[in-house]
C-alpha cells in the first residue's frame, strides 16, 4: 500500500501497513534470538509466552458464539445472565420503582439509577471482606438519551427536564446480593447513592484555586458542582473508586464567535456543532461565552468513598485534564501508585495517552482518611511511541520538556489544565483515541485499546493544520477499526520511563476486501473499548461500534457489539457475548472467587445517527425492546451478572 496521498509528510510517520507489520515482525524475531540481548537487559523479557502464562491446561475454556444481529445477549451453552440492575431502578430509601413510560420527575431520577450504564468497580461487604456475595457497585452512567428519558422526550423543553437529564447522569452506588441462586439489587441500601451534574465536589492538587477554575459561582476556584461523562473508570489500594470525566465540552456551547484558544483546544462548540443537550438553556453556566472557566472544571479523575454516602467527592487536578477515558492501576516497588489514562477525545480523535506516578507511596492497611491526598501530587506523563518499537514517558512537569513561560506556560496548574497542549509541546504521540486500559496481573504489561480513527490521513488534530498520516503504534490510514498496543515498562516497574511496545491486536472483519479493514485474528470484530486482564490473565475486550457504523456493509460480518476474551501470550480469541441492538458492551468486574462476571450493557436501541444517536420518543421501541421485551416501556442500560451453569470458574 502506498502512502496516502493526503499526507504531506509528517515527521517520523507515514510508515505503511505492511511496513509496520514487517519492522513490528523482525523486531520480534530480533527480540527472540541473540541480537535482543541488549534489549532484554533493559526490558526483562520479550513479551510474554504460552509458558510464562498457562503452565498447564488452557487459558480459555469455551467455545466462541456466533456474531449476531439479535436484540438480546447470547452468551456461551453453559453460561447465564441476568439482569441486576436497570436504568430508572430505585436504589436508595425512599426510591420509587421504573415508570415504564420515563415519567419520574428530575427529583425521583437523582435516587433511582442513572441512565447510561457504562465503567464500574465491584467492592466486597462488608467492607475489607472478600464476599463473593454481597457488594457495592459503583458505577458511572456517562450520558443520556433525553428522548427516552421523559415521556415526550426533547419536546417541550424544560427546566425540569434539564434536571431530569443532569440528573440521570453522574455516579452511583449500587448494592448488590446473591440469594438463593440470583443476584439483586438491595433496593432500600444504606449505602445507596447518586452523585449528579450538580453534586459538589472539591478541586484538589495544582489547579486548586488556580484563576482558570474561578467562575461566578465559585470565585475560589475550589468547589465545581458535578460530574458527567463519566466514562470508564479505576479504583485505589484504600478502597475509594475512582471515575473519569470524557467529553464534557460538547455539552458547553460557546456562540460568540470568538472562541478562546483553550475552550478550542478542548472542543468547546457553538451550539450549531454541540452534542444538543441544551442545559445552558436552564443552566447559564454551559455558556462557556459567559462563563469561560466553567469548561476547565469537567475532564478530571475523580475519587470518592463508596462506603460512606456522606463523603465529599474531589476531582484530582494532578492527574490532568483531558476527555478521560478511565485511570488503570498499578502499583510501584515501592507503594506508589501509578495511574495509565487514555484522552479519547470523540471529535479531534488524535489525542494523548498518558500516566501519573503519586509522588508518595500509600500508606498500606490504611483507608481513605489516611490516604486522601496520595492523588494530589504527583508526576503527571504523556508518551511517545517511537518507530522502532521502544518508547518514553515525557514528563509534563513546569519548566521541562518545553512546558515554560515562552510556550505558554507559567504553572503547573496551567500544565495540568491544558494537559494537552503541554503534552503536544512535549511530543507525545498521537494515538488513535485511546480507551480502556489493562494491566496483566503476572507480567505487567498494559494494554490499552485504540477504538478507531477514521481522520487519520484525511484529518488534523485541533489545533495543526496539516493532516497525521499512520506511524507505527497507529499503523492504519484510516483505522476504522480499531487495534490494541501493548507495552512493557523497564525493569518491569511501572515508574519508568522507557518502555517497549507492539501492536497486539488488529479489529476488523478477516474477510473483508479492504485490508485495512481486515482483523488480525481470525474472528469479526471492531472497534475495541472495554478492556480488563483478569487474575487468571485472560484479556476481555469489549466493543463499541456505533450504531451509525454498524448498520453499513463494513459491519455486515460483524453484527452486534460483543465481547472476546484474549490470550495475551499467543494473541487467540474467542467470542464470549453478543449484545442487543445498538448496544455496547462495557466495563467487566469480577466477585473475588471469579464464579460471578458483572459487566453493563450500554445505550441499547441507539438510533443510527450521528452521536449521541437520540431515539424517537413517540416510538421508544422501534430499534430495541432490551431487557424488558415488549411489556418494557423502552430500552434500559443495565448491568449483568453472568455465571457458569455449574458455578465454575468464569472463561476456563
Ligand atoms: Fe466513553 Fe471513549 O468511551
Ligand atoms: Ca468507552
Amino acid at each position: 500500500m502506498s502512502r496516502n496521498p493526503d499526507d504531506p509528510g509528517t515527521p517520523r510517520r507515514g510508515n505503511s501497513f505492511d511496513d509496520v507489520l514487517r519492522a513490528h515482525v523482525s523486531r520480534r524475531a530480533v527480540l527472540q534470538g541473540s541480537l535482543g540481548l541488549a534489549a532484554l537487559s533493559l526490558f526483562g523479557a520479550p513479551f510474554l509466552t504460552r509458558a510464562q502464562t498457562a503452565p498447564s491446561g488452557k487459558l480459555i475454556g469455551f467455545n466462541s458464539v456466533p456474531i449476531s444481529r439479535a436484540d438480546t445477549i447470547v452468551v456461551p451453552a453453559e453460561y447465564v445472565w441476568e439482569v441486576v440492575n436497570a436504568w430508572g431502578d430505585p436504589i436508595m430509601p425512599g426510591a420509587p420503582d421504573f415508570k415504564r413510560d420515563g415519567s419520574e420527575t428530575a427529583a425521583e431520577q437523582a435516587m433511582q439509577s442513572g441512565m447510561f450504564h457504562d465503567g464500574m468497580h465491584y467492592f466486597p461487604l462488608p467492607k475489607g471482606s472478600d464476599s463473593s456475595t454481597r457488594g457495592l457497585i459503583a458505577i458511572n452512567y456517562e450520558y443520556t438519551d433525553d428522548n427516552l428519558l421523559s415521556p415526550d422526550g426533547m419536546e417541550n423543553w424544560t427546566a425540569e427536564k434539564v434536571q431530569k437529564s443532569k440528573n440521570a447522569h453522574g455516579l452511583g452506588v449500587v448494592e448488590v446480593k446473591f440469594e438463593d441462586g440470583k443476584w439483586r439489587t438491595v433496593k432500600d441500601s444504606q449505602y445507596g447513592r447518586r452523585i449528579t451534574a450538580d453534586t459538589p465536589f472539591l478541586i484538589k492538587g495544582p489547579a486548586e484555586g488556580h484563576a482558570w477554575m474561578k467562575t461566578a459561582a465559585d470565585p475560589e476556584g475550589k468547589t465545581v458542582h458535578g460530574t458527567f461523562q463519566n466514562c470508564a473508570n479505576g479504583y485505589t489500594p484504600w478502597g475509594t473508586y475512582l471515575s473519569c470525566e470524557e467529553n464534557v465540552t460538547p455539552y458547553f456551547v460557546n456562540d460568540s464567535g470568538d472562541i478562546p484558544r483553550l475552550q478550542d483546544r478542548y472542543g468547546v462548540p457553538p451550539t450549531a456543532k454541540s452534542w444538543g443537550f441544551r442545559w445552558h438553556e436552564f443552566d447559564e453556566r454551559f455558556d462557556a461565552a459567559k462563563h469561560p472557566n466553567e469548561p476547565n472544571r469537567f475532564g478530571w479523575v475523580v475519587e470518592f468513598d463508596p462506603f460512606d454516602p456522606k463523603s465529599k467527592p474531589v476531582k484530582h487536578s494532578a492527574m490532568g485534564r483531558m476527555a478521560h477515558e478511565g485511570a488503570m492501576l498499578s502499583e510501584a516497588p515501592d507503594g506508589r501508585v501509578v495511574y495509565y489514562m487514555g484522552d479519547d477525545d470523540f471529535r479531534s480523535k488524535f489525542e494523548h495517552l498518558y500516566k501519573f506516578v503519586s509522588a508518595r507511596p500509600y500508606v498500606k492497611g490504611g483507608g481513605y482518611a489516611e490516604n486522601s491526598r496520595i492523588l494530589d501530587e504527583g508526576t503527571l506523563y504523556a508518551a511517545r511511541f517511537n518507530d522502532d518499537g521502544t518508547g518514553e514517558w515525557i514528563e509534563l512537569t513546569h519548566g521541562k520538556n518545553g512546558l515554560t513561560a515562552e510556550n505558554g506556560f507559567t504553572s503547573q496548574a496551567e500544565v495540568v489544565i491544558d494537559a494537552r497542549t503541554a503534552a503536544d509541546v512535549a511530543g507525545a504521540t498521537y494515538m488513535d483515541r485511546p480507551e480502556w486500559i489493562a494491566v496483566h496481573p503476572k507480567t505487567r504489561e498494559v494494554y490499552v485499546t485504540l477504538s478507531n480513527n477514521t481522520s487519520r490521513g484525511k484529518g488534523a488534530p485541533l489545533h495543526r493544520d496539516q493532516p497525521l498520516g499512520a506511524d507505527a503504534a497507529n499503523p492504519r490510514a484510516p483505522n476504522v477499526m480499531g487495534h490494541i498496543v501493548r507495552w512493557r515498562e523497564a525493569g518491569q516497574n511501572p515508574t519508568a520511563t522507557r518502555f517497549e511496545w507492539d501492536v497486539f491486536l488488529q479489529a476488523g472483519d478477516p474477510a473483508h476486501a479492504d485490508k485495512l479493514k481486515r482483523s488480525s485474528t481470525d474472528l469479526a470484530w471492531a472497534q475495541p473499548d472495554g478492556l480488563y486482564c483478569d487474575p487468571r490473565g485472560v484479556l476481555w475486550i469489549q466493543t463499541d461500534s456505533s450504531a451509525a457504523g454498524m448498520v453499513t456493509e463494513d459491519w455486515q460480518q460483524i453484527g452486534n457489539n460483543q465481547m472476546l476474551a484474549a490470550d495475551p501470550a499467543t494473541g487467540e480469541i474467542r467470542r464470549f457475548l453478543t449484545g442487543p441492538i445498538g448496544c455496547e458492551v462495557t466495563a467487566v468486574q469480577f466477585t473475588p472467587d471469579m464464579r460471578t462476571m458483572f459487566i453493563n450493557i450500554q445505550h441499547p436501541g441507539e438510533a443510527p445517527l450521528p452521536h449521541p444517536g437520540r431515539n424517537d420518543p413517540k416510538k421508544p421501541k422501534a430499534i430495541s425492546t432490551w431487557p424488558d421485551g415488549e411489556a418494557g416501556g423502552r430500552p434500559r442500560s443495565a448491568t449483568l451478572a453472568i455465571r457458569r451453569k455449574d458455578g465454575g470458574i468464569i472463561g476456563s
